[in-house]
């Protein structure tokens, strides 16, 4: 009872600060206005949350006004914006066709096997990461290609992608 009023306290205070957010815009009568502001709210719900569940799409919604399939569609139509919560550290593993010649689905088997967890799942259970499948990064240059957040590493075989993940530990 206690660690769920915790958790809906917190939740309470992420609200709170979007709302603050939302309440600084200049939110115009016009739907135009309002939807120009969408993207730049679902970025701050994005860095307050994590990630956009649907309870959060469904108050950006009601706030700006706008249908909850309006917001939905940007939500889905943007890689950028994850409706599933994501580790710290995002390891992305391109399974695109260069990088898959050169062995990244090993790659991505072994940053499984050894973090725990499923591409595209839920993040490990201390948080740290998440594991998803990319296609072409623009660098099949330097494939089989993984990045961690925005950090390109090349040449990454399945050996050279559990030191990655040992140094990411050590940062915590
Ligand atoms: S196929 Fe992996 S970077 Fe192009």
């Amino acid at each position: 009872m206690c660690c769920e009023k915790k958790l809906s306290e917190a939740a309470a205070e992420k609200f709170a600060e979007l709302d603050k957010f939302i309440d600084s815009l200049n939110l115009a009568a016009d739907d135009e206005r309002r939807r120009g502001y969408l993207i730049q709210v679902l970025h701050r719900a994005q860095d307050i949350f994590g990630y956009l569940p649907r309870e959060v799409q469904i108050h950006v919604a009601k706030r700006l006004t706008l249908s909850e399939a309006a917001v939905s569609g940007v939500v889905s139509f943007y890689n950028y914006f994850s409706t599933k919560p994501k580790g710290k550290y995002c390891i992305n593993v391109c399974l695109g066709t260069a990088c898959y010649v050169k062995g990244s689905e090993k790659v991505l088997s072994e940053i499984e096997r050894v973090l725990g967890v499923k591409a595209d799942t839920d993040p490990t259970p201390d948080g740290l990461f998440s594991v998803s499948a990319l296609r072409c990064v623009g660098a099949c240059g330097l494939a089989p290609v993984v990045m961690v957040n925005e950090k390109v590493y090349g040449k990454v075989t399945p050996a050279k992608a559990v030191e990655i993940i040992n140094e990411y530990k050590k940062l915590g």
